[in-house]
């Protein structure tokens, strides 16, 4: 197929083109997001591939069907920016990548505990100017405290599993409770239990109507007076602004974030010379006590592996049989 690979990166190239050479699908890699003033660039394609921060909205989607598009090619298992309903009544199909590594989205969850909760990313900075002064630096033992997970998919669990090898308690929410999670030694709760009982609480629910702003001022008052929270799953999951009233207080103590909800504007591009423009993100960015990495938790050599061999199958099956596996059904 001809593919317009939307908001491409040099280090994509190098994955997908050896793969490809076995698919023999003609990639036209594009810098910019694919969004109503580029949809035209899709022209003379039959499929657009996209990430997290394109627009597909209704307006996008209508446009790329006038042009020929057929396939929507998602390189994510996320798939909030896409308008289901739109692309089903364009008749344009909707293909994603499931499972790709649920470890490396877990263990840089983990990554961000670790660094929230003994401040290495301050002691770093302190370390190599030469101050070896231990004020400011006290940490927990993650050994006995109570991690809640809400979202226990495939991410969930494997973060879930490795809090458990902490010697952590480990608590869960979910829609749908899962009986090998119980089996692991997870204990399910209510929403507001694990809030109210957790010491750190890690987001791995995907943003739905449902889950957007589950964490908003109302919940967090219901959590453990200084907890730790933990997104690395949508940013719409957060209301930003009442994290950091709450981070103000006191009442949340310290917060990882890998996603933001306006991080469209942000994440993914190289802004280091620019005057940053978003006041509630440069206002994050003053606490001592917020990490934020810019949506690099899938940033791991196998999942980017995975991410290129699954899109590439995807499009080989569509392109033979007019459907797919990892298809998406919509509304
Ligand atoms: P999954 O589909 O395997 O699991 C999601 C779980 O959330 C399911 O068990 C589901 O029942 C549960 N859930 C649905 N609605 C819920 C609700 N209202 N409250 C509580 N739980 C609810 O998904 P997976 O693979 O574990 O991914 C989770 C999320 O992680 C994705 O939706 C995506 O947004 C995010 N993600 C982030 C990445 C990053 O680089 N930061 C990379 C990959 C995924």
């Amino acid at each position: 197929m001809k593919v317009a690979f939307f908001s491409a990166k040099d280090f994509e190239h190098g994955v997908f083109d050896p793969y490809n050479a076995r698919k023999g699908h003609v990639l036209r890699y594009l810098d910019p997001h694919l969004n109503a003033d580029t949809a035209s660039l899709a022209a003379g394609h039959d499929c657009v591939c996209v990430f997290v921060n394109d627009v597909l909205n209704a307006e996008v989607i209508e446009k790329l069907a006038v042009l020929g598009v057929k396939l929507i090619a998602a390189r994510s298992a996320g798939i909030n920016h896409i308008d289901l309903e739109a692309a089903k009544k364009n008749q344009v199909a909707v293909v994603r990548v499931p499972a790709y590594s649920p470890f490396a989205v877990a263990e840089h969850a983990v990554a961000m505990i670790l660094t929230l909760n003994r401040k290495t990313h301050r002691a770093y900075n302190r370390v190599r100017e030469g101050n070896f002064a231990l004020d400011g630096l006290l940490g927990f033992d993650l050994h006995g405290k109570s991690v809640g997970v809400v979202g226990t998919g495939k991410i969930g669990q494997v973060f879930a599993r490795i809090m458990l090898g902490f010697g952590c308690e480990v608590l869960a929410y979910d829609v749908a409770p899962n009986v090998s999670v119980r089996e692991m030694g997870v204990q399910y709760l209510p929403m507001a239990d694990v809030l109210r009982k957790s010491d750190i609480v890690s987001l791995h629910c995907p943003l739905l109507a449902a889950t957007r702003y589950l964490i908003c001022e109302e919940t967090l008052d219901k959590m453990k007076p200084g907890a730790m929270l933990i997104n690395t799953s949508r940013g719409g999951l957060v209301d930003t602004k009442a994290v950091i009233e709450a981070l103000k207080t006191g009442q949340l103590g310290s917060l990882g974030l890998d996603v933001y909800e306006e991080e469209a504007e942000l994440f993914f591009e190289d802004l280091s010379g620019q005057v940053l423009q978003d006041d509630v993100f440069a206002r994050l960015l003053t606490f001592p006590n917020v990490l934020i990495t810019g949506h690099q938790a899938f940033f791991t050599s196998e999942a980017l592996q995975g991410i290129a061999m699954t899109t590439l199958d995807n499009i080989s099956e569509f392109e033979s049989t007019g459907d797919s596996k990892n298809r998406i059904r919509g509304k």
